[in-house]
């Protein structure tokens, strides 16, 4: 397999055959070397920072139903809530005094956060502070509406492609489909966001070798973000009592998309550090290169379960932010508060 990891760190490519062999043969051995490989391109690309993102969930209210998420909208024992204008900017603010630089509003597809709410909000800060990125996670949208919100000011939009077999995908998202799901990120991508694709770890039914298929798609479209994780079986879901992915597997796929995409950002997600404790940390050292830590009101904070045992330490913004910042420093790392751009983009 060697002779596989090194043609990946050579040419930062390999056939959807080649990736397959690689994901299945890939021995302890051979696993550690392609680690240090992308630790390796990792150093090259980004040095040793990290990148903070500051995380506002602002709504679990979604219409969509996707089997494995516990904010589905069939799941009638999750209690919901929607942030307010004023609740999302004062989470910004004290963001801010914090130090970030990057805002997250993630939330359901909640259409009470219509394109008029959203670009008043974006567009006030954008007032306020020059020195930030504002990055949407909300879903689905139409074309005219991620411009819009491009136009107001927004700067990166985070959308998982979540699996791109797409049997499995139409099993998992009642009327949703992959293709519109693509369709939306070549929208993004034309609008000049700089765009995060991604996909689950570990859904029911796959194996090591399928996500040969998503790792070529996410060569072809070249995000500059993606975001992959492990699945978590959420207990109120009818996945609940599926085996979800490994902490092993995600960082596996986390080294050899850093060989991939040498310039990409990459968060060790949540849910990696909430299967492995450690999991972030074995994330840098496999070539993550961002972290999102929360900054969602702490009283709405629980309600944002996507899955089952989501880290919550139940400190306040700054003392987390602290704690984490000392993890990643004693990971031997560098904790980085700008707005950490893409070294590719440029905004249009
Ligand atoms: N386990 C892990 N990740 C999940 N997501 C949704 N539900 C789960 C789950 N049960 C992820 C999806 C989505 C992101 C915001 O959260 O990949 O894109």
């Amino acid at each position: 397999m060697r002779y596989l990891i090194d043609k990946l760190y050579e040419n930062n490519e390999l056939t959807q055959f080649e990736l397959e062999e690689l994901l299945c043969n890939l021995s302890e051995e051979d696993r550690d070397y392609l680690i240090d490989k992308a630790y390796e391109v990792r150093q090259r690309s980004y040095g040793k920072t990290v990148f903070f993102r500051g995380l506002i969930e602002i709504s679990n209210i979604c219409k969509c139903d996707c089997f494995y998420c516990g904010i589905r909208a069939s799941n009638c024992k999750a209690s919901r809530y929607r942030l307010s204008k004023d609740e999302i900017l004062d989470s910004c603010h004290r963001g801010y005094s914090l130090g970030y630089r990057t805002f997250v509003f993630q939330g359901g597809e909640d259409s009470y956060f219509t394109d008029e709410l959203l670009e008043d909000i974006i567009k006030t800060l954008k007032r306020e502070y020059s020195d930030i990125a504002i990055t949407l996670s909300l879903g689905e949208r139409g074309e005219k509406s991620f411009r819009r919100l491009y136009e107001a000011g927004a700067d990166r939009y985070l959308l998982r492609h979540e699996t791109v077999d797409e049997n499995l995908y139409n099993r998992l998202h009642p009327k949703m489909s992959l293709e519109n799901r693509k369709k939306c990120l070549e929208a993004l991508k034309e609008i000049g966001y700089q765009v995060g694709s991604g996909f689950l770890i570990g859904l029911p039914g796959l194996q090591m070798k399928d996500y040969a298929k998503d790792l070529i798609f996410l060569k072809k479209l070249k995000p500059h973000m993606v975001g992959i994780g492990p699945f978590i079986p959420h207990e109120d879901t009818p996945l609940k009592s599926e085996k979800g992915g490994t902490a092993y597997d995600t960082i596996t796929l986390l080294a050899i998309i850093r060989l991939l995409l040498p310039d990409v950002l990459l968060p060790a997600t949540t849910a990696l550090g909430t299967i492995d404790p450690k999991g972030r940390e074995k994330g840098f050292k496999a070539g993550a290169n961002v972290i999102m830590p929360n900054l969602s009101p702490m009283e709405y904070r629980k309600k944002y379960a996507l899955y089952n045992g989501k880290v919550f330490s139940g400190k306040e913004s700054a003392e987390e932010k602290l704690k984490i910042e000392s993890g990643v420093i004693e990971a031997g790392f560098e904790p980085i508060l700008t707005r950490g751009d893409n070294i590719r983009w440029k905004r249009k």
